[in-house]
């Protein structure tokens, strides 16, 4: 009986803590998070919470994974650029990737001797399912001496080929440190237009030539969604990924990586802002800025959803055979090449 009350006031306590942070949260287009929502969650995030202590494990959680991993039982929040530093930097034992494939092996690459783990699996990315390694070979056999970049969404195979990686964060400071004035650059074509635009408006021009596809959260942004955004709120301000197509990015007041959208909101005294995102970022910006009100007219990644609370614990406990990140050595030595050039370049 006594056990069964403490149980109770534990999941009453932890439900508290989490309806704390998550209260101004949309859970969807129409809701909030509720007290109830968290109170399912509580026994998940304190049995995560428990068996990460127990394994020296560290959670670490793209911001467009769910609001209750991020904020329920992640240790280090964050974009691709933050979390690759922060996997590079952790002691624990164990990486637990809250994210998509290529985050996950991107961790194991730089820590072979670790576990990682991807409670989500083997979940793709349209941008790092767009080219494979022999692809951007060939291109670079047709193109003798061009330097060659790729975006982290890339599989490693695709980074074993490519002088350095870059993120959404450092694309354009990277570009414009590559000698010469032409640039291979996979595996996003739209990310490619923005560059090639920046880097003409920074005063370093240079050819672009672009392989692969494109995200299919925010390629689908047309311009009329920021017509329709700012003809609907008045003194809104449009901010956009430069994953989204040129024609947006040039309507919008803001272009940048997650950080960068956040770090715009945060700095900035406007009240109202239209996110052409991931629905992740929207809820972590709500709950970072609760006095600020944020429009998104849609976009959700379903690879980066693929992680729950459940399978979370599934991966700590008894991870499926694809919740483990295994890599050839001689490929993931190929690979750190082009991640330690990223992280040496983006000083
Ligand atoms: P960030 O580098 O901004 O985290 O972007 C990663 C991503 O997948 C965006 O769609
Ligand atoms: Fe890939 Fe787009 Fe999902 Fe980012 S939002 S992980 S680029 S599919």
């Amino acid at each position: 009986m006594l056990q069964t009350l403490d149980k109770e006031a534990r999941l009453t306590e932890e439900a508290h803590r989490l309806y704390g942070l998550l209260k101004s949260v949309s859970k969807d287009k129409n809701a909030k998070w509720t007290y109830e929502d968290c109170l399912a969650a509580a026994p998940y995030t304190l049995s995560i919470n428990r068996f990460k202590k127990e394994q020296n494990a560290v959670i670490l959680a793209h911001s467009y994974t769910t609001p209750d991993l991020v904020y329920g039982v992640a240790d280090f929040r964050g974009d691709s650029y933050e979390l690759a530093l922060k996997a590079r930097e952790t002691k624990a034992d164990v990486i637990v990737f809250a994210g998509v494939w290529f985050m996950a092996e991107t961790a194991k690459i730089l820590n072979p001797e670790k576990k990682v783990l991807i409670p989500a699996g083997r979940a793709g990315c349209t941008l790092a399912d767009a080219i494979t390694g022999e692809e951007v070979k060939k291109l670079r056999a047709q193109h003798p001496g061009v330097p060659a970049l790729c975006y982290i969404n890339s599989l490693a195979e695709v980074k074993a080929q490519c002088d350095a990686c870059v993120t959404s964060g450092n694309v354009f400071d990277i570009a414009q440190k590559m000698p010469g004035n032409e640039l291979i650059f996979v595996p996003d074509l739209l990310m490619a237009q923005n560059l090639e635009a920046e880097l003409v408006r920074r005063g370093t021009p240079k050819k672009i030539i672009a392989a692969g596809g494109s995200c299919y959260v925010h390629g689908h942004y047309r311009p009329e969604d920021v017509q329709k955004l700012r003809a609907e709120h008045a003194g809104i301000k449009v901010v956009a990924h430069p994953e989204c197509p040129i024609e947006v990015c040039r309507l919008c007041d803001y272009m940048g990586s997650t950080k960068g959208m956040s770090a715009y909101v945060a700095a900035s005294a406007d009240k109202c802002f239209g996110m052409l995102t991931e629905f992740g970022l929207v809820n972590r910006l709500e709950a970072e800025h609760p006095d600020k009100t944020f429009i998104w007219p849609c976009g959700i990644c379903e690879y980066m959803k693929r992680n729950t609370l459940a399978n979370t614990l599934e991966a700590l406990i008894d991870p499926r055979p694809e919740q483990v990140v295994e890599m050839e050595p001689a490929l993931a030595a190929a690979a750190k090449k082009s991640i330690d050039k990223m992280f040496e370049l983006a000083q």
